[in-house]
């Protein structure tokens, strides 16, 4: 048994492990998988999980995860996670930081962050026996369920919205996905999606719906716990590391939440770290909520250019809302203009990131600039999805390339040499 059962994050009811569940039957809460912080205390020792000798992906960290060794060793279910730790030089000196870091999450086999989730959701289907699992997304979280499925053998079926980005579809589709465009908002696509695995039998693995997807997104605060333990992200005495986390529906950063909590459980966090939400101007139900004080989640019309994170009524809105008030972070809003701008400045140091991706960075430059962060405070932003997912977007910003005829002079003439 790799989990003793669920609890609601709403009332605080339990269910056995055995109770296929996705949210609570009472209030339709969103549901925690409950550890045996006991058992695993008792049999397993952090260094057994960390270091040199083990894998280099977020299965390292299998102890810690509610389903089984999925196998798939040799494909790109096994690749998910341990991502890169920039700490972008010419950045830090370009705004006089002096402890910042960025995860990019751009590395995972699906370019995006939602592989955490998506692997461990195609691990539990491997248990379940289930042949086909569907979705519904703005774009990410069905390629990584489409990529992680294939590399099971498993067949995905994902709900998008008709405006998802070309290149997003065409990942899904080349991975083999049955692909169907909804018309109308990725809420709605949400709710057919719903509706068809309750008709199907079909495995859902929808964001905020299936208890498993923060449970692999829970990875990336174990990895940031062990780049802290080992050095590699330094924190001074006394002073907190802050991480920002793009949120849409706030899985993301409830599911990293909950890692640390999990830590905590065990007895083998040594640092507190606070975290912060950014969510685009236009699609801001958690940030309102933050702001007004409010443990109630109210649905906006949302808009932004940042299709990822571009939702109406956040699916887990109440655990990100408490995963900033919890540990001390905050909602932070950004414009869509700061977040093309972001995609720019990131482009510049060498990493390239969605718009979504890169309005975690936009919150960042926007709480120093307010004097909420100082420049000397460890920061860490994680880039949650690579630029080339959603290339229209950024082209809204970058120039046109020139387009000139093939001679040296004509070269010079251009570049005024
Ligand atoms: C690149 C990227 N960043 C951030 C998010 C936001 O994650 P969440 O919806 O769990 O808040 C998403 C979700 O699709 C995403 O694809
Ligand atoms: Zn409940």
């Amino acid at each position: 048994m790799r989990f003793t059962g669920y609890r609601c994050s709403v009332c605080g009811s339990e269910y056995g492990e055995s109770e296929p569940l996705y949210l609570c039957p009472k209030d339709q809460g969103c549901l925690d998988i409950v550890l045996d912080t006991e058992r695993i205390r008792r049999t397993v020792k952090p260094s057994q999980l960390t270091g040199g000798e083990q894998e280099r992906s977020h299965w390292r960290y299998l102890p810690l995860l509610p389903v089984d060794d999925p196998g798939a060793e040799g494909t790109p279910l096994r690749g998910v996670g341990w991502t890169p730790l920039y700490t972008l030089p010419a950045l830090r000196s370009k705004h006089g930081l002096k402890a910042f870091w960025l995860k990019e999450e751009g590395a995972n086999p699906t370019a995006s962050f939602k592989d955490r989730a998506s692997s461990l959701v195609a691990a539990r289907a491997l248990q379940l026996g289930a042949e086909t699992v569907v979705t519904a997304s703005t774009g990410n979280a069905g390629a990584a369920m489409a990529g992680m499925a294939a590399a099971l053998q498993l067949h995905a079926v994902v709900f998008a919205p008709s405006s998802t980005p070309r290149a997003k579809l065409a990942q899904m589709l080349a991975y083999g996905a049955d692909v169907i465009l909804v018309e109308g908002n990725y809420d709605r696509a949400t709710a057919l999606s719903l509706d068809v695995s309750r008709d199907l039998g079909w495995y859902c693995r929808n964001t905020g719906y299936n208890p498993f997807t923060a449970e692999g997104k829970k990875t990336a605060a174990f990895e940031i716990w062990e780049a802290v333990g080992a050095g590699w992200i330094a924190i001074p005495q006394g002073v907190p590391l802050s991480i920002f986390v793009s949120v849409g529906d706030g899985n993301i950063i409830s599911g990293i939440h909950k890692g640390f909590r999990d830590l905590e459980d065990l007895g083998w966090l040594e640092f507190r770290p606070r975290i912060f939400g950014v969510q685009a101007e236009g699609s801001a139900a958690v940030a309102r909520a933050f702001h007004t004080g409010s443990e109630r989640i109210e649905a906006v019309q949302a808009t932004t250019l940042a299709d990822s994170i571009c939702v109406d009524m956040p699916a887990d809105g109440v655990r990100a809302l408490r995963a900033a008030r919890e540990t001390g972070g905050a909602y932070i809003t950004v414009k869509d203009e700061q977040i093309l701008n972001a995609v720019v400045e990131l482009g510049q140091v060498g990493v390239f990131a969605e718009p979504a991706a890169a309005a975690a960075y936009a919150g960042y430059l926007r709480a120093v600039r307010t004097g909420q962060i100082g420049k000397e405070e460890p920061v860490l932003v994680l880039s949650t999805g690579c630029g080339l997912k959603d290339v229209a977007a950024v082209q809204r910003i970058v120039p046109e390339a020139p387009v000139i005829e093939p001679t040296v002079e004509a070269v010079k003439r251009l570049l005024k040499l």
